[in-house]
């Protein structure tokens, strides 16, 4: 028996779009209702960005389009067509993690780690458009982002300590970077 992804009907109509994610480019049909967070998770196996809700409030699916932190649930795949789409897959080059990403190991922000990718890439928004945000920018970037385990001030702590090392060492500062796109 034939399966569908999900928000992919029988009879649906497609439509195409071209967009970049994590530096790769792709051309896909999909149903003009498909999410953005379904079209990474589902077609390009970018497991990493997370459903919590799938109605826009807690923020374990935000990636970055076009270098703006966005709740990937609360756009549609078509609405993604001709832009740069980041996820948490492309932030380690290689075996090296990104600062935030050795951050957040470092200062314990996180347990269960559900929340993690969508802080992180709503971090990573924060610190392109202000590199040296105070505690409670930090707090008001990520009120959006739900964490069922950590309290937050090891999240915090863990934004504030990338920060400072992006902005002395300059790395990770001109990313989110290259490719880690996976294909179908
Ligand atoms: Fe998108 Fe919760 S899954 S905000
Ligand atoms: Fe568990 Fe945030 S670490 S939800």
């Amino acid at each position: 028996m034939k399966t569908f992804l999900r928000n992919e009907g029988k009879h649906g109509m497609r439509q195409t779009i071209k967009l970049t994610v994590n530096g790769a480019s792709r051309e896909d049909d999909v149903e003009p209702r498909m999410l953005l967070v379904h079209y990474l998770r589902d077609r390009l196996n970018l497991t990493g960005t997370h459903v919590g809700c799938d109605t826009g409030q807690c923020g374990a699916c935000t990636v970055l389009l076009n270098g703006e932190a966005v709740k990937s649930c609360m756009v549609l795949a078509v609405q993604a067509n001709g832009a740069d789409v980041r996820t948490v897959e492309s932030l380690a080059q290689g075996s090296e993690y990104h600062p935030i990403q050795q951050a957040f190991w470092d200062l314990h922000g996180l347990q269960c780690g559900f929340c993690t990718p969508g802080m992180m890439m709503a971090a990573v928004g924060l610190l392109k458009r202000n590199p040296h945000p105070s505690d409670d920018e930090i707090r008001e970037q990520l009120e959006g982002n739900l964490c069922r385990c950590t309290g937050y001030q090891n999240i915090v702590a863990a934004v504030r300590t990338a920060a400072d090392k992006m902005v002395s060492t300059g790395v990770g500062t001109a990313q989110s970077v290259a490719a880690g796109a996976s294909g179908e």
